[in-house]
């Protein structure tokens, strides 16, 4: 049985969507932006907060949990820098929480959803061991999770994968769903291993590639010419055979209909 926190959200619920097919699956989600009507109806919903240990606890207690994937987060790099309590105590204090709630229930199996741990533009593509440059406290929420993660694998002979999605503009949620059911067929095979993989496209686009399809959002965007950082794919290629589609049309249409949705509905 597989837990996924944060299951009510946008990444989340098309993850749960494709879990369903073939796993039995439990969503824990506080609904702070996710949404109740978007967890898929062949999967059980408990409403809780992560930094609950009480509620936790009897959530490991009921089910026969074997892995969780962790996509809960408080994740606006503004707010973040305004308010970092919240996102210190949301992303890293229930962080430990949880992974002492995982440890106490013999818990080995993690996939974690991270951030784009660098805001330097760079001439290569960016992999796994590139510079980390951490701008705000969001992004260093996600780093201090990264390192206690690799921390307790380490320690307490865990199976961890990160996927970090590494393109500002967002990824194509399918292939975003593809990157989590690989990670999770990883995890189970009890390797004892520590990985983090980058996510995205694997490409850049100019503003005027960009520009060029602003019909799809039917708006003024005022894009303008902003450094970019691309990830480099080739180890979630190789070890994964993870390979993301290129096509900006449908880069643009998905990360705006995620994002009329998560206005509308979240
Ligand atoms: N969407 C992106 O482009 C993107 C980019 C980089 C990283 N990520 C990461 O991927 C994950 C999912 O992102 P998303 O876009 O689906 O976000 P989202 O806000 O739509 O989903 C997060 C879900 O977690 C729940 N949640 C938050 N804090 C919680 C808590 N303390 N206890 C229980 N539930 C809680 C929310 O209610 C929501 O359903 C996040 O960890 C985010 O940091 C997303």
């Amino acid at each position: 049985m597989i837990l996924v926190i944060g299951g009510a959200g946008y990444i989340g619920s098309h993850v749960v969507n494709r879990l369903v097919e073939t796993e039995r699956v439990v969503v824990y989600d506080n609904l702070s932006t996710g949404c109740r009507e978007a967890v898929n109806e062949q999967a059980i919903f408990i409403e809780g907060e992560l930094v609950d240990e009480k509620r936790l606890t009897q959530v490991f207690s009921l089910f026969p949990i074997k892995t969780v994937v962790h996509l809960a987060a408080a994740s606006v790099e503004v707010e973040s820098n305004e308010n970092p309590q919240l996102y210190y105590e949301n992303n890293v204090t229930a962080m430990l929480v949880l992974l002492k709630v995982m440890r106490a229930h013999h818990v080995k199996n993690i996939v974690y959803s991270s951030t784009a741990l660098t805001s330097s533009p760079a001439n290569e593509p960016l992999n796994e061991q590139s510079y980390i440059e951490t701008t705000n406290p969001y992004a260093r929420s996600k780093y201090f999770s990264e390192q206690i993660l690799q921390d307790y694998t380490m320690a307490y002979k865990m199976n961890c994968i990160v996927l970090r999605y590494l393109n500002g503009s967002g990824t194509q949620i399918e292939d975003l769903v593809n990157a989590y059911s690989m990670a999770l067929e990883t995890v189970a095979k009890n390797e004892r291993s520590f990985k983090i993989y980058n996510l995205g496209n694997g490409q850049d686009y100019s503003v005027k590639e960009t520009k060029e399809k602003e019909t799809i959002t039917k708006s003024d965007s005022h894009i303008e010419d902003t450094p970019v950082f691309i990830a480099s794919l080739q180890k979630i290629q190789q070890e994964l055979g993870l390979y993301a589609e290129k096509n900006l049309q449908r880069l643009i249409s998905d990360t705006w209909n995620g994002h009329q949705i998560k206005n509308f509905n979240f």
